[in-house]
């Protein structure tokens, strides 16, 4: 058996010709990490009876479709400060954690202080889903400041889209309170700017920022 064929058969799939993948009939439910149950002890500084939508920025010039599902933005030993994000897409129509809600994300690359293309490097880009709780999490490096032009500076930041079925998509940015230039970042907001937790894991400092995000529901 080769490798693909074990692996097929490690997640219970089975081949359909070329075009492509059934679950094998006795595949059984990936088990859930945590209790959906739980859902308030995790990631979020929320509750359903604070939520504001959140705010919007411009899209930028820098997006680029089809970024891959994962949850690390850059690849394996990217220098920088080690930043982890968790927190929860919610809906403010119904003033709960959306399951299954999108997220995409994109930010500058620490040592050329640029976008990847997009164009089959999708470096410091990623998508992913909210779990069954509206939680998310993903590791990336902390961004740093860029000048797109003379007299133009944005202080760091991550951009992103936030999607859900009835729910009016969201194109806004992640700050981080205290860092530098956000004084003349004209496109900076402080309702995004999240504060930093400095923590150590295994004798190595990295941050944490919980950012939760609300959407609001579309026009009907
Ligand atoms: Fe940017």
């Amino acid at each position: 058996m080769d490798e693909r064929m074990e692996r097929r058969n490690f997640l219970g799939l089975a081949a359909v010709g070329v075009s492509g993948l059934v679950l094998r009939s006795d595949a059984a439910p990936t088990p859930r990490s945590h209790d959906a149950d739980d859902a308030e002890s995790l990631h979020s500084l929320l509750s359903g009876d604070d939520l504001k939508p959140t705010v919007s920025r411009e899209l930028g010039p820098f997006y680029r479709s089809g970024a891959p599902y994962r949850a690390k933005l850059t690849p394996p030993f990217e220098p920088g400060t080690i930043l982890v994000v968790t927190g929860r897409i919610w809906s403010f129509t119904t003033k709960k954690p959306i399951a299954g809600a999108s997220l995409d994300l994109w930010q500058v690359d620490n040592q050329t202080k640029d976008y990847s293309n997009g164009n089959g490097d999708f470096k410091n880009r990623a998508r992913l889903l909210t779990d069954e709780t509206g939680g998310y999490e993903f590791e990336t490096v902390h961004p740093v400041p860029y000048s797109p032009g003379p007299n133009f500076w944005r202080s760091p930041h991550i951009h992103f889209i936030a999607t859900a079925a009835g729910h009016r998509r969201l194109v806004s940015e992640l700050f981080f309170k205290g860092d530098e230039k956000q004084d003349i970042d004209s496109l900076f907001h402080p309702s995004l700017a999240m504060s930093v937790e400095k923590r150590k894991l295994n004798g190595q400092a990295y941050e944490h920022v919980v950012f939760d995000i609300v959407l609001e529901g579309s026009a009907r």
